[in-house]
């Protein structure tokens, strides 16, 4: 296996992992319609890499563009990560999620199935359990109704993936990623005012925004605040090449999901705190309501990764939490 198709490989979880790919032999082949990210990160990644990249401007609803991309180059795989995720945008807009996460994937699924290419990673994600009746959450959890079109649209792309027997699929299901490349040259780029705690967080401390709000604090754990599994992002990065492997070395495989988290469960406090702690600096922090549709805990047992993927996390929370901060002070000079 040589040519990855990687959709959204502009993105945050994307162009992470195509630094993985390039480290480990790899040919990425991006496609991006620079929806959620920048062009300039084709150079950042070109300039990590040190490798001339073949990138496309390209919808992955487009097939009959697609099409011409695996006409024009001999694919071994693709690693899905173009789709909308904004689960409060969900909420607003659910036909601009069905349109893109489903009506994209099948296309996709449709041009490689012409293209007789059957293997692929989907970039799935914990919001499939919705709030589990227990953590650490396995991949034999009941999958409730999911709480977002955001997250239907996960749960049906798993379905659809599953019900297409021609294909060798591993679906990841990612927890909370965060953290940026050691480099800083690429990282997390949320438009407008963030949803997610980290960017929150690096933009307060950096003076973007005045001030940030914790969710609530009457949950029932141990301070009251919520719990996450929090991943770096390169950790997350490297784990899509374990599952090329699996697939590789695998090739009856035919559907196959796998939780990629640390299994430490942090309150959004110690998340705060030990960003202060790294760092050394103080985060304006006020306590506020919930947040409707969140889950209480959540935290993943991460076991099956290392089974059957050979993958474990590697970095911890200060080094999500430092590199998280270098980024944005980055950002603040480009
Ligand atoms: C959710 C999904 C995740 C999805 C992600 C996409 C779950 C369990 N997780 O992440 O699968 O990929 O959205 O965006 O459904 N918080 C604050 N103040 C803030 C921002 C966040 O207190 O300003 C708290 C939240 O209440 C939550 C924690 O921080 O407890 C993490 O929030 P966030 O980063 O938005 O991620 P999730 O909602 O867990």
């Amino acid at each position: 296996m040589r040519n990855i198709l990687v959709t959204g490989g502009l993105g945050y979880i994307g162009s992470h992992t195509v630094v993985e790919l390039i480290k480990n032999g790899y040919t990425p082949i991006i496609i991006d319609n620079l929806s959620n990210t920048e062009i300039d990160v084709l150079e950042r990644l070109e300039s990590i890499t040190n490798h001339k990249l073949e990138y496309y401007n390209l919808n992955i609803c487009d097939g009959l563009a697609l099409e011409e991309i695996f006409t024009k180059h001999n694919i071994d795989a693709v690693i899905h990560f173009a789709a909308f995720k904004a689960v409060g945008e969900s909420v607003e807009k659910p036909l601009k999620y069905y349109l893109n996460n489903i009506n994209g994937l099948n296309t996709l699924l449709n041009a490689m199935e012409k293209n007789k290419v059957k293997n692929i990673v989907f970039s799935s994600s914990c919001t499939v359990y919705g709030e589990p009746d227990f953590s650490p959450v396995n991949e034999n959890a009941v999958i409730k109704r999911a709480n977002s079109p955001y997250g239907r649209t996960k749960q049906i792309g798993e379905d659809i993936l599953q019900d297409c027997k021609f294909l060798n699929t591993v679906s990841l299901r990612y927890f909370n990623p965060i953290g940026a490349h050691a480099s800083s040259k690429i990282g997390e780029l949320p438009l407008g005012v963030p949803n997610n705690l980290v960017p929150f967080i690096t933009q307060t401390a950096i003076g973007i925004r005045e001030q940030i709000t914790v969710f609530g604090n009457d949950y029932s754990t141990k301070d009251g605040t919520c719990i996450r599994d929090y991943i770096h992002v390169v950790d997350l990065a490297a784990a899509h090449v374990k599952a090329l492997s699996y697939i590789n070395d695998n090739p009856e495989n035919q559907f196959e999901v796998v939780n990629i988290g640390t299994g430490n469960g942090f309150t959004v406090l110690e998340v705060i705190q030990t960003f202060e702690k790294v760092n050394n600096l103080k985060l304006n922090y006020t306590i506020g309501p919930r947040r409707s549709g969140d889950v209480e805990k959540v935290w993943a047992d991460a076991s099956k990764a290392k089974e059957k993927l050979r993958w474990e996390a590697k970095l911890n929370l200060n080094d999500m939490l430092i590199s998280s901060w270098n980024w944005q002070l980055e950002l603040k000079n480009k």
